[in-house]
């Protein structure tokens, strides 16, 4: 289980630290064109778009998606900032082989504004998961959580960008201790 693709969709920080930690992405499925492009490109990691504007409905583009990875003969997925719900055909793909990072310790705060939601929530405690994607969005088995808190006056950008620190290291690791325990 050595050959990583990664979907991203927004300014890639997450791929960026992936492909810092030497871990071996051959190929990069972007949704959109975002700086995750760039990011891949300045690795010579290839790039696939899928455009979620050119394909609307979901389980078509899920396969898309699907071929995209396949061509790279990919064997693990990471979902790192993907902002497209996926269906059914990547589980049945890939199955137990969909990874994904949240910026909230799940179950609280599913969903597209985990750090929103946890602001106006007036928790004091939220953090990042990595876990296994199923078909139910920000659900699956938990592999890995930290907790980061939340200071007196936080912006949702200055708390996300603590808890994407925290992503930054905690996912990287997360994924290598998956190859080193299929070797
Ligand atoms: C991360 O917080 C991830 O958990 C969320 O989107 C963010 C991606 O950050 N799903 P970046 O685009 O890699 O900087």
């Amino acid at each position: 289980m050595r050959r990583i693709g990664v979907l991203a969709s927004g300014s890639g920080s997450i791929l960026d630290a992936i492909l810092a930690a030497d871990l071996p992405v051959v190929a990069v499925v972007v949704d959109r064109d975002c700086r995750a492009v760039e990011i891949a490109g300045a690795s010579g990691v290839p790039v696939e778009l899928v455009e979620r504007k050119a394909v609307k409905d979901r389980v078509e583009f899920t396969h898309q998606v699907v071929d995209a990875l396949q061509r790279h003969d990919v064997e693990l997925v990471a979902m790192a900032g993907f902002m497209t719900i996926l269906e059914k055909p990547i589980f049945d793909a890939f199955p137990d082989r969909v990874l994904n990072t949240h910026p909230s310790l799940l179950p609280s705060f599913r969903g597209a504004h985990a750090v929103e939601d946890a602001l106006a929530a007036g928790v004091k405690v939220t953090g990042c998961t990595i876990h296994l994607a199923v078909p139910d969005v920000d659900a699956g088995p938990i592999l890995a959580q930290e907790a980061v808190t939340i200071r007196a006056g936080d912006t949702a950008d200055e708390l996300h960008e603590r808890i994407k620190d925290v992503e930054r290291r905690l996912y990287p690791d997360t994924i290598k201790g998956l190859i080193d325990a299929d070797a």
